[in-house]
């Protein structure tokens, strides 16, 4: 609450957005009518509306478990209603038989509007094995599966009260909205439905809203399994093969899940077969590099925007940003100027070998095991390379110093990094990838330095888990 609400401040979200004639409307949840009151006084001052989460289904003691009981619901908004003037919105359960009676509650309680409906569940979703999609084990479905749902609940609702609705689960065309607005609603919400869009092409498909147009091709969601062909390094970093091929370009990504451990991203190093540079650093990626042939893992992707280099190039590298860096390699190898390869040591660098056999490649190592005793940049030398492009790729601090010193040489919109944030749909509509207000999994990975240059995030601050803004160690 404190860290949202100092971010909402120090962005100027709300004065920005009401210049332009938007309303900020916040979500709030708590697990008591308190908590609700307290969270709804302090966000007050950030926000234009504020809608009540009574919904979520997954959260034991939050959403759901207060929203399915009417009287409950009628008490939460009570208090938020005495704790602020401003307009609230009660967000409720996908319960068709239930939808009107809450709605009726919640407003005769206070509320000035009805946001219909959140997500339908708790359901536990599992692949054909049996294995639970989700970490959490519960979960709420979303999107056109629940659309039919979503619409008797509104027609629930509009036949309960008069204030506006704000009707959604499920919409992705002007058809959708319009079905939405004949049950009652006046305004809409789209969730799922921006699963794939990047943010570029955010205003031509709320524009398709109202206006029609073709459905948009999404990316692939369902995890394809496939087995480690081949397998080797130490179980800190280790190449991975798979036994099939995943079309994609350089810079592109898969979400690899271990059932049971976890699903994180991973660049692809080759799509021809399938391979992947794994670091242990965690959960994941540990049992990862304990993989042997043979072993079974469950892929979603490629995702993301990719590199293509429109003159000859310059590939820096750290650690396991060799990976796109040795895909660039493969698959543009007679564009390539040359290439900085840095990391710990030569254990770190697997992939070593063979791309010192296809291009003009130096190396540091911090212990020297390999190439120059010291740091990637201390070995990089752009003399006569003017105006040259680059693609960068390793951890953010390294990008950033990488970057500045390209940057004395050629122009910021011709130097390319690739950047990991912490990630979980990959699809683009979590938002834990956020940097600067793009979403890395479908604006990038690979971003210009121009780009990243603009914004406040890039070598400064990233996301925990939480979404919390923490400051980024160089
Ligand atoms: C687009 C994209 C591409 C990626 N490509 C690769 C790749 O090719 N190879 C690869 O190994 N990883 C890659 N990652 C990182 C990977 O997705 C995981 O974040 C990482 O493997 C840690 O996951 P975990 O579950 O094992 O550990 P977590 O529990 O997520 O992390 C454990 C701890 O390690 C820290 N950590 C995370 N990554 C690193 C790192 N690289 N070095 C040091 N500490 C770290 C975390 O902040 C945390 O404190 C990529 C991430 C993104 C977003
Ligand atoms: C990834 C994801 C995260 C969501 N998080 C929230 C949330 O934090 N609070 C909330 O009230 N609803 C949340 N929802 C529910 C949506 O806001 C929406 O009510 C529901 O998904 C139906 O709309 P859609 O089909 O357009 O996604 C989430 C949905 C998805 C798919
Ligand atoms: S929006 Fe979910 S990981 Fe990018």
């Amino acid at each position: 609450m404190e860290s949202f609400a100092e971010e909402m401040s120090s962005l100027g979200v709300l004065g920005a957005a009401r210049k332009k004639g938007k309303v900020v409307m916040a979500s709030i949840f708590g697990g008591t009518e308190e908590e609700f009151a307290e969270v709804a006084s302090r966000i007050a001052p950030h926000a234009d509306w504020i809608e009540l989460n009574l919904s979520c289904p997954h959260a034991a003691g939050y959403g759901a478990t207060i929203g399915t009981k009417p009287d409950l619901v009628e008490s939460v908004v009570r208090a938020v209603r005495a704790a602020t003037g401003m307009p609230i919105f009660a967000k409720i359960v996908p319960s068709v038989g239930l939808a009107g009676l809450i709605a009726k509650k919640a407003v005769e309680a206070g509320a000035d509007g009805i946001t219909a409906v959140n997500t339908v569940g708790p359901l536990a979703f599992a692949d054909a094995s049996g294995n639970a999609l989700l970490t959490n084990a519960l979960g709420g479905l979303s999107g056109g599966a629940i659309k039919d749902i979503a619409l008797k609940c509104v027609a629930e609702v509009r036949s309960s009260v008069h204030c506006p609705i704000i009707g959604m689960g499920g919409i992705s065309s002007r058809g959708d909205v319009e079905s939405f607005r004949r049950a009652g609603a006046v305004l809409f919400g789209v969730g799922t439905a921006l699963w794939g869009v990047p943010t570029v092409e955010l205003r031509r498909f709320f524009d398709s809203l109202v206006s029609g147009g073709p459905p948009r091709p999404s990316p692939p969601i369902t995890h394809r399994r496939m087995r480690v062909k081949e397998a080797w390094g130490t179980e800190k970093g280790r190449v991975i093969v798979l036994d099939g091929n995943i079309r994609s370009m350089p810079g592109q990504f898969v979400n690899v899940w271990l059932p049971g451990v976890g699903e994180k991203p991973f660049s692809l190093a080759l799509d021809s077969p399938a391979m992947l540079l794994v670091k242990a650093v965690g959960p994941v990626s540990s049992a990862l590099c304990s993989l042997e042939g043979g072993s079974e893992v469950m892929v979603r992707g490629p995702y993301g925007n990719s590199y293509s280099p429109t003159s000859r190039c310059i590939l820096v590298a750290g650690g396991t940003g060799v990976a796109p860096i040795f895909f660039s390699l493969k698959r543009f190898s007679k564009g390539v100027l040359c290439a900085y390869i840095g990391g710990r040591s030569e254990t770190e660098l697997p992939l070593l070998h063979e791309m010192c056999s296809m291009a003009d490649v130096r190396t540091a190592t911090e212990d020297g095991s390999v190439g120059s005793k010291c740091l990637v940049t201390d070995i990089m030398d752009l003399r006569g390379h003017g105006g040259a492009e680059f693609l960068n790729c390793g951890p953010e601090a390294m990008l950033v110093r990488v970057s500045d010193i390209e940057s004395r040489v050629t122009d910021p919109c011709k130097i390319f990094c690739i950047v990991e944030r912490h990630s979980k749909c990959g699809i683009g509509i979590c938002g834990s990838c956020s940097l600067d207000g793009y979403r890395t999994c479908v604006d990038g990975p690979v971003f210009s330095y121009r780009q990243l240059l603009s914004g406040r995030d890039f070598g400064r601050l990233k996301r925990g888990a939480s979404g919390k803004a923490v400051s980024l160690q160089r």
